[in-house]
């Protein structure tokens, strides 16, 4: 295990990055803590077959920022870390594996929580909870969570109020046209969130399964053949709730929405595109910020989980929301930008207090 604390990266500006190797079981991870400023850093393992050590380094140290930023305006008293567990989880995974993962986890003493992420489920972390106390988004049977798409689905929703609120001047999206691009958990609870609330959905998938299960579940969605068709429909708000990367040079110019607010992580193609936004006037909700009712739903279990507890805490992604608006207005900067500032003004403020000695 190689563990270079404190570097000075400039380039990240990471707390800590942990290699970890176990021969026998073939265990090849990366823990990156990016802050612990308010706390243990919370985030997922990502099992994924990167097809170099340099590509699994690049995405743990972007998705380990991501975790702080996005647990600094979930209100939650956690820093920001990422794992990635590098290589083919069909062919490797194993109970050896997972549990010598677990046992790296422990021995950073607690300052970092994992849960799932792509290539990880709840039965993988009751398997890691054999061997550390550090983990999070466990089965129900071991007291977890459970599917975290609930309250992300849940939290997306009241973001996209708030987004309604500060365009149209009223909390809803009764009357309104919403594209949901990803009928996955998160899109299926969404739409039903937003029919419930008088909205008309219109949406996409490429799985025909998951297209069936709207036509069965709520014909009154009307399906276009797929995302370009979504972005060019007309639509008013636009929530991609699939795969990352979805407001790019493409489909930026050719949206007709007037406000994006969706489930999928990492939605802006590159820098720049948050401009890009601002200046066609398509108010955008960032993505960290109202897809964070699954961290939060995790997260809840550290505590104990109580559902209700962690639902009001969602639903506060409304108010997170409206604050992040209301300051990017105030400063003439885009939403994406003032989230980041607003982070970052907790992450100094409150992280700061730890400097006030206790005894
Ligand atoms: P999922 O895998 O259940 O659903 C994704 C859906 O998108 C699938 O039905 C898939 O067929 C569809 N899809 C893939 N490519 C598509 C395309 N080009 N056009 C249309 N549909 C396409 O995933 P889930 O859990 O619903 O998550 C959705 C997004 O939200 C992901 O980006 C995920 O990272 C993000 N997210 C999910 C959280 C959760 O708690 N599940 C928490 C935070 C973010």
């Amino acid at each position: 295990m190689g563990v270079f604390a404190n570097t000075d990266a400039p380039a990240t500006g990471h707390e800590q990055v942990v290699f970890c190797q176990d021969k026998h079981s073939g265990l090849k991870a990366i823990i990156g803590i990016y802050s612990t400023a308010l706390g243990p850093a919370l985030g997922g393992t990502r099992f994924y077959p990167y097809a170099t050590e340099e590509d699994a380094l690049h995405d743990v140290l972007d998705l380990s920022r991501g975790m702080a930023y996005k647990n600094a305006l979930a209100d939650l008293d956690l820093g920001g870390g990422k794992a990635v567990i590098w290589g083919d989880p069909e062919q490797i995974k194993s109970e050896a594996l997972l549990r010598a993962y677990g046992r790296f986890v422990q021995s950073l003493g607690g300052r970092y929580y994992t849960a799932c992420d792509v290539g990880t489920y709840v039965q993988d972390m009751d398997v890691i909870a054999r061997e550390t106390r550090y983990v999070t988004g466990r089965s129900v049977e071991h007291g977890g969570a459970g599917d975290s798409s609930i309250l992300t689905a849940w939290g997306v929703f009241q973001g996209m109020r708030a987004a309604a609120e500060h365009l149209w001047g009223s909390p809803t999206l009764s009357g309104r046209r919403v594209g949901v691009a990803g009928l996955g958990k998160v899109g299926k609870h969404l739409t039903a969130h937003l029919l419930a609330d008088g909205a008309a959905v219109v949406a996409t998938d490429v799985n025909e399964r998951a297209v069936d299960w709207v036509r069965s579940n709520h014909p009154e969605v009307d399906l276009v053949q797929d995302a370009t068709a979504l972005v060019a429909a007309d639509i008013d708000v636009y929530a991609p709730c699939a795969l990352g990367g979805a407001l790019n040079d493409d489909t930026v110019p050719a949206l007709r929405a007037k406000i994006v607010a969706g489930a999928a992580n990492n939605q802006l193609a590159h820098p720049g595109i948050e401009k890009l936004l601002a200046e066609r006037g398509v108010l955008y909700a960032p993505d960290y910020v109202v897809n964070a009712g699954g961290v939060i739903q995790v997260a809840d279990e550290i505590e104990g989980f109580n559902f209700e507890r962690a639902k009001l805490r969602a639903t506060r992604i409304f108010d997170t929301t409206r604050q992040i608006l209301r300051l990017a207005d105030a400063e003439g900067v885009p939403p994406a930008v003032a989230a980041d500032r607003l982070a970052e003004r907790r992450m100094a403020e409150v992280g700061r207090l730890r400097t006030i000695r206790l005894s």
